[in-house]
């Protein structure tokens, strides 16, 4: 990026990151302005979503490389750094989205791949902690969003510190042997579970119906995995997804899955599903991606 002072320096912005303001490329986005603090508003300029419009609004979050490689599944090498050179804009952007939303939907594998995160705006960008949270109150937002973990097996770790519920609120949405399996872990922590009537696959409208409506839920983010977000894709629930494209190409050579940011369901040709451009931002060499799908969605439950 350029060097040298600019009035964007963050420095004279106040900014509590020595990170650079996103250079807002084109926005076609609808709605009234959300209130974002200063730091927030500088960093990334304006935020809006159209208007409520009865059901609560599913946005999701990915990153990918430009050849489309959004996991690494090798030992050591699972976390989202490795896809976005650990972007500090990405993780700016991934804490606003948090931060304005009112439920975090994270597939079982995510979570297995980072078993000690917790899906919170101040874990995605610590420096941002109290503008994140400033923004919380400014929206009546309790200090975190509920974290919804889906899971056909429940193979989940009941130890793992998200579940401590210190951060936020956990719900893990799975089947009836799922929800044995955790029943029957050895564990004293006593995890909420709602439980779907799904085999291996829970379809996308029983994980968003089994979101408590209170408090009232308007945005709904879905962080992934792969396989979740194939499953957001082909049931038509996504309104909008956040993309960030890195500029590394990652290759294949077949010996282990690089999956793209959708797995598990195959869309074109036969069931195509195009976006609109909403908006795209920039960080050097760093591209941030708004698409939406209107018309895609039908009414979930
Ligand atoms: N690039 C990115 O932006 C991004 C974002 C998120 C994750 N990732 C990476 O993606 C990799 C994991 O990929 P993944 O596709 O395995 O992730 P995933 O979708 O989080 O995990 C798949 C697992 O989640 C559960 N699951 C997902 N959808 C389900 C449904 N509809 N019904 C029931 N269970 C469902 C199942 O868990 P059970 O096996 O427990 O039944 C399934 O095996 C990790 O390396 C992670 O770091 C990348």
């Amino acid at each position: 990026m350029a060097g040298g002072p600019s009035p964007n320096d963050p420095a004279r912005a106040g900014i509590p990151t020595p990170l650079a303001p996103l250079e807002t490329l084109f926005d076609a986005t609808e709605g009234d302005p959300l209130p974002l603090p200063l730091p927030l508003a500088e960093l990334y300029g304006v935020l809006r979503f159209p208007p409520p419009a009865g059901r609560p609004r599913v946005l999701a979050s990915f990153a990918s490389t430009i050849d489309g490689v959004a996991a690494f599944p090798s030992p050591g090498a699972v976390g989202g750094g490795e896809v976005t050179g650990a972007s500090p804009h990405d993780r700016m952007i991934l804490g606003l989205l948090r931060a304005v939303a009112d439920v975090v939907v994270v597939g079982a594998g995510t979570v297995r791949a980072s078993p000690r995160h917790r899906w919170t705006a101040a874990r995605a960008f610590p420096p941002l902690r109290a503008a994140y949270s400033e923004l919380r109150e400014r929206l009546g937002m309790p200090p975190a969003p509920l974290t919804v973990i889906v899971s056909a097996r429940g193979d989940l770790d009941p130890t793992a510190p998200l579940f401590r519920g210190d951060e936020a609120p956990v719900l893990v949405v799975t089947t009836r042997a799922g929800a044995a399996t955790l029943a029957g872990s050895d564990s004293e922590r006593r995890i909420a579970v709602a439980t779907a009537a799904g085999g291996t696959s829970i379809p996308a409208a029983e994980i968003l119906g089994a979101i408590p409506p209170r408090p009232p839920v308007r945005r709904v983010l879905v962080e992934g995995g792969p396989h979740l977000l194939g499953e957001m894709l082909a049931a038509r629930v996504l309104d909008e997804l956040f993309l960030t494209v890195a500029p590394q190409v990652a290759g294949r050579d077949g010996r282990s899955d690089r999956p793209g940011i959708v797995a598990g369901h195959a869309l074109a040709p036969d069931r195509p599903m195009w976006g609109a451009l909403r908006s795209v931002r920039r960080a050097g060499d760093h591209l941030f991606l708004r698409y939406g799908f209107p018309g895609e969605r039908v009414s979930p439950g």
